[in-house]
């Protein structure tokens, strides 16, 4: 049996979709259940339900066979599994944002930079040089600059409408993103066929 980690919120839907585009179904309403744990109907898979940003832990420590989730948080948690597969879905870019027209200081301090990806925002800024100090936050991340406790975001955009209704805009887009499929190192090689089967199955639906 291999067992698969999938992401609650937006990627649930578009993935167990995709799962049963390659065959993959389950005898209950996965997405409205309340349940963690899931039987697929042919009895050779088990998935369960994480947040998107755990998703490539379980993975990497072989709780999970397999995950699919976001590049990035793959990005931010830096996790050392295999990715064979985009999966061709959850398309976002991972931006930096400010208030809409807002012209620069002369001479700012430290900009300060709301977000939940502290790694990639990091990595950004130490590549270019640019001191920046970074408040970690886990969600509604818009809603620091509008009442003073960032100068800036870093956050994923994928239609541009939470920042348009915040009064914010893309000044500078850092990545784009989408789901992949996560395989665990280990698992690669000791439930080769199975593994490989559905990576296949899923390189077919994706085609
Ligand atoms: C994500 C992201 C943005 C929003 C972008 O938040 O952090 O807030 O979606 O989507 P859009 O460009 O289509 O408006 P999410 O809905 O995951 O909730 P969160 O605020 O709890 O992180």
């Amino acid at each position: 049996m291999l067992v698969i980690a999938l992401c609650k919120g937006r990627f649930l839907e578009p993935s167990l979709e995709l799962l049963a585009r390659a065959g993959i179904r389950f005898s209950e309403d996965v997405a409205s259940s309340r349940r963690l744990i899931f039987e697929s109907v042919d009895k050779k898979y088990n998935v369960f339900l994480v947040k998107p940003v755990d998703v490539p832990t379980y993975v990497e420590y072989g709780a999970a066979d397999i995950g699919i989730a976001g590049r990035d948080v793959l990005l931010e948690t830096r996790a050392d599994v295999l990715q064979p597969l985009d999966l061709k879905f959850g398309y976002c870019k991972i931006a930096v944002a400010g208030p809409k027209g807002q012209t620069p200081r002369p001479s700012p301090p430290t900009i300060r930079i709301a977000t939940k990806y502290p790694h990639i925002t990091m990595d950004y800024y130490n590549a270019r040089s640019i001191p920046v100090e970074i408040i970690p936050l886990s969600g509604s991340i818009e809603l620091a600059p509008l009442i003073g406790l960032a100068d800036r975001i870093v956050d994923i955009v994928e239609t541009g409408r939470t920042l348009k209704e915040n009064g914010l805009e893309i000044l500078e887009v850092i990545a784009e993103t989408s789901a992949r499929l996560l395989i665990n190192r280990a698992g690669y090689q000791t439930k080769r066929e199975e593994v490989r089967d559905l990576i296949q199955a899923l390189e077919k639906v994706v085609a």
